[in-house]
């Protein structure tokens, strides 16, 4: 699975589009990670969470921050596993297959501008192991991505 970051280096090193790297990564991720319906970004824009490049079915659109598992990482600044979605006070069911959530924050500049999101069909998808990965996926993109300023994306 460090092979995942290797693929994940390779796709964006030195690619100064922002939006094609984080299509790149999610395609990554859902073509890698088995048991998933969805993987994606929302990222922050005037104060609430705004859908970005994902795979998987169609999505809500804006996430306050707060709300939800995605809104919670953020208002947080906590890697939110939840191994039962059902089970999670104000969850926001985009797709009713979701089971299980691993959601990431992004940082830029010491502030959270996003989230990395991982949903799966299947309680408990997500171990301890995927976590500790997805934060370094997360970390990659946060200094190959995000590191730049936005006058070089
Ligand atoms: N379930 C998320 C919403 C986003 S979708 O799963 C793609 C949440 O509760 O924040």
């Amino acid at each position: 699975m460090q092979d995942l970051i290797q693929q994940l280096e390779s796709l964006v090193q030195g690619v100064p589009y922002r939006i094609a790297n984080l299509a790149n990564a999610s395609a990554l991720l859902y073509t890698s990670f088995d048991r998933l319906n969805w993987a994606g970004f929302y990222l922050m824009e005037e104060g609430k969470l705004v859908l970005g490049p994902f795979q998987g079915k169609p999505a809500c659109i804006v996430i306050p921050v707060g709300k939800g598992v995605c809104g919670t990482a953020v208002q947080e600044d906590a890697v939110q596993c939840v191994p039962d979605v059902h089970l999670f006070p104000g969850h926001i069911a985009c797709d009713s297959a979701s089971r299980s959530e691993l959601v990431i924050p992004i940082h830029q500049g010491g502030q959270v501008i996003g989230v990395l999101d991982l949903d799966s069909p299947e309680m408990e998808r997500f171990s301890a192991e995927d976590q500790v990965m997805m934060e370094s996926f997360v970390r990659v993109l946060e200094y190959e991505v995000f590191g730049r300023t936005m006058a070089e994306q």
